[in-house]
Formats: C-alpha cells, structure tokens, sequence
C-alpha cells in the first residue's frame, strides 16, 4: 500500500506528545511490514534538524495567496515532505499556542492536499490525526478524489477527543474508517455526540513504542547498557547517575518517576499528591514536566521552590521540556506514577516498562488495556497472554491513589526479591507495535474496500 501521513507533530524532530511519537513509530513499522509510508509536515522553524537527513528543497507551488516550497528530508529512515509558506505562518517558533492555530493548520491540510495531487504519487490511505488535520478528510472529498488520489481512502485517528471536537466530528463523518489509541477509550467516548454515529467504521487499537528508540542495551542517554540479564545493576548505575545530576541523595531508597505534559487530563492534584505521599514513605521522587497553561507552570514552580527546602535531596521537579533526561528517568526509576483523568492511550507506562520502572497508574483509557494490577489483574492479564505488570487503582481522590502507591511502595521495601522480578518481567512484554500495526494495515484494507 502507498499511504501517506498528514501531520503537524512527528517525533522527534516536531513533538509536543504521543501524537508525534505515533506519526513515527506506526509508521516505521507499517513500513517494516513492507508498505510504503511517507508523511507530509509544516516546515516549522523550530524544526530539530538534528534528526533530519537529505534535507533538500525541491519544488514550490503557489496556493491560497502564498508560494509554498516543497522540502524532502528523511527522518528514522521514512520520507517526509516538508511545506514551508512563504507567509512565515509556521516561522512562529512554536507548534501550537496561538490564537490562529485552526486556520494556519486548516491551510496546511488544504496545501498538502494539493501538493499531493501536483506531485502525481499514487496513494492508497490518506492518515490524518486528531483536529489539526482533521480537514483533510472532507477538502478531500469536496475535491481531491482523482486521477493519482482515485483510489485513496482516509483513516482518521482520534488521539483525543478533549480538543477541536467540532473538527473531530466532521471528519469522522468524511472518513472510510476511524480509530482511537486504544479499545478502553474507544468503548469510554462511545457514547459521546460526535462518535456515536459512526460506531460502525470506528475501532480502538492500541499504540505501541518503537522498540529502536526506546531500548536500554542501547540507550545513549543512560550510563549502563542493560536488558533483562543485568536489570537490576543497569538501573542501579541509572539511579546514581540521576541522583548525581539532580542533587538527590544517594542511599537505598525507592525512586518515583513522573515525565507529563502538567495539564488537568494528567491528574494535577493527583501528581502533587503522588510527590507527597512519596516522600512520607521515604522514597525520593523525580518529575519532569512542562505547563502549557502559565498559571500551571507558576504553581509547578512555586512547589518546586517549596520541595527544594524542605525535601532539596530527596525530590527534584524538572519544569522542562527534556528528552534525553526523560530516558535517564526511566531508566533510573523503580516507578513511572501516571495518575491521569483520562488517557486515550498513554505511552509513558510503556517506555516505562521496557525500562523495568514499574508503573502506578489509574485504571482509564489505554492505562487499562496495558497495565494489569499485580494483585487484582491475574485473569485479564492471562486472558491477552500477560502476566501483571503493576500497580492500577479506579477512584481518582487521594484515597485511590494511595491504594496503588502504598503497594508498591511496600513491595520494593519489603520483597525486593520479588520487585526485581517484576522489572524483569515487565521487560520481556512486547509494546511495541508488532501487534498493532498489522490491526492498522488490515484497517487500511478495509478501508480500500469502502466505496
Ligand atoms: P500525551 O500525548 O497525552 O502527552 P503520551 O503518554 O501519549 O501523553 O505521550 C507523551 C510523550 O511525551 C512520551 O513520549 C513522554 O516521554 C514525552 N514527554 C512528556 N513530557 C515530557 C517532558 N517534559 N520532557 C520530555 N518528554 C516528555
Ligand atoms: C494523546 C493522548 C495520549 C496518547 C497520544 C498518542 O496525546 O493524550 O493518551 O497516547 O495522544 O496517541
């Protein structure tokens, strides 16, 4: 199949979440599977061309007012087109965050669109993400179904439904299939207005990480290369190394990790809750986040100003946007606490568990199709061929969230044998998008055979 992804995040050279790392990682391994896959991108000038290859620019073409030159680069190994109007609409050194997002990202659609069909490609599935490309699914019916696009269908894919729900809802109208991050979502916003029509061609898979870019044997960002053989004394030498960087201190302890984007569906209260009950236990606790919303950031500062002098070796809030540290903190912790409100997916609990950190989540959205409590989830978990994997609770109060965090915490305490197993064993499953990415490419027959 020749599928092309239209997309305004793609990791990890325009990521703001898990909607850039999906652009990339589904798309290698739909590659992998043998199909071609290329995805079309703003040429942002926040851009990390670090990661971009064979950057050349190729053509231009004039569209909606503006001259819109065409850029190719290779990102991991997958072609990408790159549009860059002229009218400086993506030189604002951002992805998202002003007022003009919608048009700005509605020009892009329409300009991809019509660089598609300019440049001939022959193109099977058109895969648009989320409200930002979102228009792509109807600018395509009114006018793109031809001559290299005839036989194209669209897939659109809900990472979450919580922005642009007008868009959202649109395009499922205009899209031969629709799918959502994970199945436990998918049957959550069922009901919703804008889903509930369109039951018949919506499906719920699972996100998966890429298992190159996430891998501690070969991690370039931890001290020690480490798989399941050497678990414990890899992650040991990664809890130093963090300790080192961040000031805390060094002793036998348990150590919680949190690496979010710090809004309201991430389980504010929660967090600050988490940190705290932490560090009544004794363990130390490392969080690397960044607001969207100032006001959020300023709370975030304030406590970190707080935790610094009454917790300064034992807790450290990284208010960052930071990669490569997100890999050290995986690596170095025994905990990934993801206390979120909702979670269409969620990648953080995976990466965490191919890093051996255990992950403490609140049972929603794809945290509960991945993460299997270790007391309550022997049977779901055999069921999907598993064995436990963590620690989950429901209420989303204080009191729920204890009820997770106490048991691990308890665990890594008082059977530490047995703790290290658990990393060990959480190490061998497979997130990765082996699985998933065949569910997609028999989607994308699927779709092919909609009228
Ligand atoms: P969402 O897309 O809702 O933010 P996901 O769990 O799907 O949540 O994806 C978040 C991705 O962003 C993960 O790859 C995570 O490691 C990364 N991430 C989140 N916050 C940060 C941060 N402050 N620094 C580095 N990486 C981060
Ligand atoms: C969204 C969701 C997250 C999901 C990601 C990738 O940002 O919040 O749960 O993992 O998209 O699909």
């Amino acid at each position: 199949l020749d599928i092309v992804h239209i997309a305004v995040e793609m990791a990890p050279i325009a990521k703001v979440g898990g909607l850039g790392d999906v652009v990339t990682s589904l798309s290698r391994a739909v590659q992998e599977a043998g199909h071609n896959v290329e995805v079309v991108l703003p040429k942002y000038d926040s851009l990390n061309y670090h990661y971009i290859h064979d950057l050349r620019e190729v053509q231009a073409f004039h569209f909606g007012g503006t001259r819109v030159r065409v850029w190719n680069g290779k990102v991991e190994g997958l072609p990408v087109h790159f549009l860059e109007p002229e009218n400086g609409m993506f030189w604002v050194g951002c992805i998202y965050g002003r007022r003009d997002d919608g048009p700005r990202f509605g020009f892009f659609c329409h300009a991809a669109l019509e660089f598609l069909r300019q440049s001939g490609k022959h193109v099977d599935i058109l895969h648009c993400h989320d409200w930002s490309s979102a228009p792509v699914a109807w600018l395509f019916n009114e006018g793109y179904r031809l001559n290299n696009m005839h036989d194209a269908r669209i897939v659109f894919s809900i990472h979450n439904l919580e922005f642009g729900a007008p868009l959202i809802g649109r395009a499922m109208a205009n899209a031969h299939m629709a799918t959502t991050v994970s199945p436990t979502y998918a049957r959550e916003v069922s009901g919703n207005g804008v889903i509930a029509p369109h039951l018949h061609k919506f499906h719920g898979i699972r996100n998966g990480i890429d298992p190159d870019i996430w891998d501690p044997y070969t991690d370039p960002f931890i001290p020690m290369a480490y798989s399941t053989e050497n678990v414990t004394e890899g992650k040991r030498a990664a809890k130093e190394e963090l300790r080192r960087r961040l000031g805390l201190r060094h002793d036998d302890r348990p150590m919680l990790g949190i690496i979010t984007r710090l809004t309201a569906q991430k389980g504010i209260n929660l967090i600050k809750h988490g940190i705290y009950r932490t560090l009544e236990r004794g363990g130390q606790v490392v969080l690397l986040g960044s607001a969207p919303d100032p006001r959020v950031q300023n709370d975030f500062v304030n406590l970190s100003n707080q935790l610094n002098q009454s917790h300064g070796d034992m807790a450290r809030l990284c208010l960052a946007y930071d990669e490569p540290l997100s890999h050290l903190i995986y690596a170095g912790c025994d905990f990934i606490l993801i206390p979120s409100i909702f979670e269409p997916c969620g990648l953080t609990q995976l990466t965490a568990m191919r890093y051996g950190a255990i992950p403490v989540v609140r049972k929603t959205g794809g945290l509960n199709d991945t993460v299997f409590d270790v007391d309550h989830d022997q049977d779901r978990a055999r069921e999907q061929g598993l064995s436990v994997n963590g620690f989950s609770f429901e209420a989303p109060d204080a009191s729920g969230l204890d009820y997770a965090l106490n048991r691990a915490i308890s665990a890594w305490y008082e059977a530490r044998g047995w703790f290290e197993g658990l990393c060990r064993q959480v190490m061998e499953q497979d997130w990765t998008w082996n699985r998933p990415a065949l569910d997609y490419i028999e989607l994308y027959y699927g779709a092919k055979k909609k009228p």
